[in-house]
């Protein structure tokens, strides 16, 4: 099954917003910021050797400066409408000890490009009886094997939901906001069917009813001004592309949804769900000289210091480093 990678707009401004992913029988993965055609197939031993740097970007929610991750468009929307739908979830295995210690790295068995594939996992603890190995487990079909053969090993499902999209090894994560507060996924490996991958875990998906996200531009897709998200309920987003005219595009004055209503600008819903992460809104700007950061609720529980409960993790190593700038391809499959 062959995907074509189809250019939809090409930035003219730092706006690392959408990712790119190209699909071959092989599981070929491409997941890329930068639109470079990065390559690598998972039957090789490794699901990507090359690795990404995350770096968030900023945009506006209603009116207030938000920094977003973009960690792409892979998630399959269970029903596929322009202008709200609901992201679908699949499980991940997560081995637990009776004790309550971690028995082992967490086991999917889908990645980005099969059918089905999203970034939303539901949370399956795995009791893994006291006599068996640190990761005595590295597939799901061993696992549900032991869960059937009464060698003492449950599967218990949790409806509890985590952001962890599937990333190149040694891939990092810079957040450029500035606060101390920022939510920063953290870098974990896990297990499929037999072989290390790795994600980032951006924390707890409170609902899987999506939200929307505007890109704002000009006719021919070039984007021109940064993001405007709207609602905090979740990182993921229906994108919607709006055209301004010039005398708008590039000016930076759209910075949330009502003020996109009240311009009466074109808009092209899409059916495309990116998983765009806050890493941190600032408070509303006053017109005073200070204004107080706090960080952003309800889009990502987990914080960068605090303990991701189910999937686990390790925190990711984290270089500062200049926003990314220049073109940036997105692709759309
Ligand atoms: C999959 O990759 C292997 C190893 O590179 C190659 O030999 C094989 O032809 C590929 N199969 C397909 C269907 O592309
Ligand atoms: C929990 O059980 C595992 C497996 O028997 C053992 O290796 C580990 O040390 C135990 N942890 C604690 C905190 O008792
Ligand atoms: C149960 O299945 C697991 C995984 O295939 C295997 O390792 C284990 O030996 C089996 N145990 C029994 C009692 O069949
Ligand atoms: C499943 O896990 C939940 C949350 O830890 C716990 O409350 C519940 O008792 C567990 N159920 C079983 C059957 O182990
Ligand atoms: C990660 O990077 C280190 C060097 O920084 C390298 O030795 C290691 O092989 C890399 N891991 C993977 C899975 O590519
Ligand atoms: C990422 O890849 C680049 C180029 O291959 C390499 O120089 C760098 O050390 C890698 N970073 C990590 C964290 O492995
Ligand atoms: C979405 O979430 C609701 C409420 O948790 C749940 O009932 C429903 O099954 C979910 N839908 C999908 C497709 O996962
Ligand atoms: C879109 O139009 C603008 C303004 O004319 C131009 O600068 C830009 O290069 C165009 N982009 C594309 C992809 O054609
Ligand atoms: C919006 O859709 C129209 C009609 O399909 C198309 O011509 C136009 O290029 C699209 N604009 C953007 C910004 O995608
Ligand atoms: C605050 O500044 C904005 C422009 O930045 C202006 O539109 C608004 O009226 C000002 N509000 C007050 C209360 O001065």
């Amino acid at each position: 099954m062959i995907f074509t990678a189809v250019a939809l707009a090409v930035a003219a401004v730092s706006l690392p917003f959408a990712s790119a992913q190209v699909c071959d029988t092989n599981k070929t993965i491409l997941l890329d910021q930068s639109g470079a055609v990065r390559k690598a197939s998972i039957h090789q031993g490794a699901l990507a050797r090359y690795n990404i740097t995350y770096s968030s970007a900023q945009g506006w929610i209603d009116d207030r400066k938000a920094w977003f991750y973009n960690l792409g468009a892979h998630s399959t929307p269970s029903n596929a409408t322009p202008t709200g739908s609901i992201v679908a979830s699949i499980p991940i295995l997560v081995p637990y000890y009776p004790n309550g210690t971690r028995a082992g790295n967490s086991i999917i068995n889908l990645l980005p490009c099969d059918p089905g594939y999203s970034d939303v996992w539901q949370v399956n603890l795995v009791i893994v009886p006291p006599t068996y190995p640190l990761n005595a487990f590295t597939s799901a079909a061993d696992v549900q094997t032991a869960a059937g053969n009464g060698s003492g090993v449950l599967v218990n499902a949790t409806t509890i939901l985590r952001n962890c999209p599937i990333v190149p090894f040694n891939s990092t994560v810079v957040d450029i906001s500035g606060s101390t507060t920022a939510l920063i996924p953290f870098y974990v490996l896990g297990w499929y069917q037999g072989v290390p991958v790795a994600y980032l875990d951006a924390g707890v998906v409170g609902t899987n009813v999506t939200n929307p996200v505007y890109h704002i531009g000009l006719a021919n897709g070039t984007i021109t001004d940064p993001a405007v998200f709207e609602g905090l309920t979740t990182p993921f987003w229906n994108l919607n592309a709006v055209t301004v005219p010039a005398s708008v595009a590039g000016t930076n004055t759209l910075h949330s949804q009502a003020e996109i209503m009240a311009g009466k600008y074109s808009i092209n819903t899409t059916s495309v769900i990116v998983n765009c992460p806050l890493s941190f809104v600032a408070s509303p700007a006053t017109n005073t000289s200070t204004t107080s950061a706090t960080s952003a609720s309800g889009t990502a529980t987990a914080s960068a210091t605090g303990k991701p409960s189910g999937a686990g993790a390790t925190r990711a190593s984290v270089v500062m480093t200049l926003a990314m700038v220049g073109a940036v391809a997105f692709l759309l499959l």
